[in-house]
């Protein structure tokens, strides 16, 4: 059959926002695994959507290991940042974190679909994703493209609309 085109992902955001479990709903479901646990340095991932075949960089949101972030860039075609919409108090760390990655200079200049998840949406104090949206300040991106979801990771709720849009992205 055809081969479907390849791209590299890197999927961010801090630590328990819940980047290993989205991923893990995008597999095929004879290759998820029932137990997820925190990310040590980074995964590698795969999963296909109708036209693409996604490598994914799952990396870690630790706080020791984000430093290794910025070493995948340059890799990276589009970007997954997650965010746990009900961590208000960490709101702030990710939007430092987000403005970091955008002023990378191997971000900086590249056109590079950047598509956000507004997580655990299923959680009562979580905010809403035009709440998220405006406490990162998303309409200053204004060089990429980028579309917000809500989602829930635990049902998969949410995540295929997220995916449609970025295969829509990438050409
Ligand atoms: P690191 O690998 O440490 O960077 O974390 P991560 O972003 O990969 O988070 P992970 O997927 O390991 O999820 C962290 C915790 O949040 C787990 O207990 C998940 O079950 C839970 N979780 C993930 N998504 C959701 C969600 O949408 N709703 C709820 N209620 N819990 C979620
Ligand atoms: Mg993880």
């Amino acid at each position: 059959g055809l081969k479907k085109k390849e791209v590299n992902v890197l999927c961010l955001g801090l630590d328990n926002s819940g980047k290993t479990t989205i991923i893990n709903q995008l597999k095929p479901s004879n290759a998820q695994t029932q137990d997820i646990v925190p990310t040590i340095g980074f995964s590698i991932e795969k999963f296909k959507t109708s036209s693409l075949s996604f490598t994914v960089f799952d990396m870690s949101g630790q706080g020791r290991y984000r430093n290794l972030w910025e070493h995948y860039y340059k890799e990276g075609q589009a970007i997954i940042f997650v965010i746990d919409s009900s961590d208000k108090l960490r709101m702030v760390v990710a939007k430092e974190e987000l403005d970091t990655l955008l002023n990378h200079p191997d971000i900086k200049h590249r056109r590079m679909p950047i598509l956000f998840f507004a997580n655990k949406m299923d959680l009562r104090e979580a905010l809403s994703s035009v709440k998220v949206s405006q406490l990162l300040c998303l309409e200053n991106i204004k060089d990429k493209p980028w579309h917000i979801c809500a989602s829930d990771a635990v049902k998969g709720e949410g995540l295929q609309e997220g995916v449609d849009w970025l295969q829509d992205q990438i050409r």
